[in-house]
């Protein structure tokens, strides 16, 4: 039952091995200072001679080459002029280290280092690699000595994802300040700093731009520093790389130069004719809509989950009534439905940035006391999935093989970041049942190592006590129940926490005297005790 992790991936338990391992099992050496002096020589040469004295082609550098910063470097080198020229030279920067030399490595070899089903995401980083040859990637900090725009992509974290209170909330801001110092040792003068990471409101005035004005104060620049904000909505999934090149984008600038600047880039890579630019006249502003507009989706999730609750006491079918409600186009139609919980890099931290912020940054006594809740509720939405795998077992989880089916964080994507199924499995083992896990998306589990990973989900079926479904991936989506059946050795516990079974499959597994139950299903009950009846008349 056991896959067989490959050799590479147990290499990744040598931290200080001088090797970082790429998504896709590939081993790539960490250079040295040397190598990283000639890495960046070469650079320069290629850079140049894409310049080549054309004052409409600039460099564009990338730090942080991660989900977004990958896919931010696909959409920039792949832009083009109405001509059909190459517009920019791209060079994507991360850090020396095991975690992350190996997306470096990845782009070189013209690979996308994020899984993603989005072909046209792997094909614009293919060609611009190798054919275009306007997109590469170093660790070498003096890359932001040639760039026009620098583009930060870094991330920055909170230390504790459930909130306790305002003083609590610890923001990783070091990281983020350490990356803001390296490039400005090296920046041009008049290069725009371009921070699309999200931020707590009024970090660009109260801590980017000082932070640089003290290195140009020491280098002996006079020009004032040129920073912009302009946040990302990039969803990893299908649309990857559309959710840049096609997307409406808000931005503001510290100053007017900033803002020109800013409008004129984003003008380049955006598809602005049908996604038109939205300019915001204060960065704080800007800032403060991301953290805003992802703390709106959050606590609309939350709202859903007592409802979750409800509905399947009074025996009702709460995507019915959500399916019902959407037709309100216009005030209703993104109404949440039930689920498994809230993971991702994102919903579990933003809101924590702008409490956070008005504390740190502002003085400011208010309490966003609804959006912490939503927090705490997000957070602990996955512990109704294990309360009903709990149940069914009657309170005894001991020794019990559970399956859980989906281990990232959103539908048909491989990105684990803080993924509810990693909570559950926790749960499950400290109730002393034995969690395996299978996604189709995910090669190796970063966060779980230790969890038994399957690939062959029939197989698997044979020796287990229980399924839970927790990701909507379209393989659980279009699973042939039938054969899941026929692979069962016994009747087993079906979960469904993600409204994968429809109400004909959880009949059919039913009649395999499966016991089956599902988050916001309330109606099941009736449904399966109806059924039983059935079953029982036809004897
Ligand atoms: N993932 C998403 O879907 C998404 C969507 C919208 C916004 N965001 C925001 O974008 C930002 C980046 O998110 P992400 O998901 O790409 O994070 P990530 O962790 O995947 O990538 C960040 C990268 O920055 C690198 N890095 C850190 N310090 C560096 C330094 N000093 N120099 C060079 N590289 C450095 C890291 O090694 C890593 O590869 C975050 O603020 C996040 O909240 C993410």
């Amino acid at each position: 039952m056991h896959d067989t992790l490959s050799t590479a991936h147990n290499l990744n338990e040598k931290e200080n091995s001088g090797i970082s391992i790429g998504s896709n099992g590939n081993v790539y050496k960490i250079p040295s200072k040397e190598e990283l002096e000639y890495d960046y020589v070469s650079i320069k040469n290629r850079a140049y001679e894409f310049i080549n004295g054309n004052k409409n082609r600039k460099i564009i550098v990338i730090q942080g080459i991660g989900f977004v910063g990958s896919a931010m470097a696909a959409v920039v080198s792949d832009t083009k002029d109405s001509q059909g020229s190459v517009l920019y030279f791209v060079i994507g920067v991360d850090l020396p280290t095991p975690d992350a030399y190996w997306k470096i490595g990845m782009i070189n070899d013209g690979l996308c280092p994020v899984v993603s089903e989005d072909e046209r995401l792997r094909n614009a980083i293919y060609n611009c690699v190798k054919n275009q040859k306007n997109l590469i990637a170093t660790s070498s900090e003096k890359a932001y000595e040639l760039a026009d725009i620098i583009i930060v992509d870094v991330h920055l974290d909170v230390k504790n994802r459930v909130f306790t209170g305002v003083k609590d909330i610890e923001v990783s801001i070091e990281g983020f300040k350490k990356a803001i110092e390296t490039m400005g040792k090296y920046m041009k003068e008049d290069a725009l700093v371009f921070v699309e990471t999200t931020v707590p409101p009024g970090t660009c005035k109260k801590i980017v731009k000082p932070v640089l004005s003290k290195i140009r104060k020491e280098r002996s620049i006079e020009k004032p520093v040129r920073i912009a904000h302009s946040y990302e909505r990039v969803m990893p999934g299908k649309n990857y790389f559309d959710s840049i090149k096609n997307f409406w984008r808000t931005y503001a600038g510290i100053d007017s130069e900033s803002e020109e600047m800013a409008k004129e880039f984003l003008s380049t890579i955006i598809n602005t004719k049908n996604f038109s630019l939205f300019c915001l006249k204060d960065t704080t502003a800007s800032e403060l809509a991301k953290v805003l507009e992802n703390s709106y989706r959050a606590t609309n999730i939350a709202l859903i989950y007592e409802w979750t609750l409800l509905c399947e006491q009074l025996g009702l079918n709460l995507f019915e009534i959500t399916k019902s409600i959407k037709v309100r186009k216009g005030t209703h139609d993104n109404i949440k439905d039930p689920g498994f919980g809230v993971g991702g890099y994102c919903l579990p931290k933003d809101s924590f940035l702008a409490q956070w912020s008005a504390c740190n940054l502002f003085s400011s006594d208010v309490v966003l006391n609804m959006t912490m809740d939503a927090m705490n509720i997000n957070h602990n939405m996955l512990k109704h999935t294990f309360e009903l795998l709990k149940n069914s077992f009657n309170n005894d989880l001991q020794g019990k093989k559970v399956l859980i089916c989906g281990i990232s964080y959103l539908q048909d994507v491989a990105d684990t970041r803080n993924s509810p199924t990693a909570m559950l499995a926790d749960l499950i083992s400290d109730y002393k049942g034995i969690p395996i896990v299978h996604d189709p998306f995910v090669n190796y589990w970063t966060e779980r190592p230790n969890i038994t990973k399957v690939s062959d989900i029939f197989y698997v079926v044979k020796d287990v006590d229980a399924v839970v479904f927790a990701v909507p991936h379209s393989f659980y989506l279009n699973l042939d129940i039938n054969r899941l059946i026929s692979e069962m050795k016994h009747s087993i516990i079906v979960i469904d926490a993600q409204n994968i079974i429809t109400d004909d499959k959880a009949i059919e597994l039913h009649n395999a005297r499966c016991y089956v139950k599902g988050v916001g299903k309330g109606h099941w009950n009736a449904l399966l005790k109806q059924n039983r009846n059935l079953l029982n008349i036809k004897g």
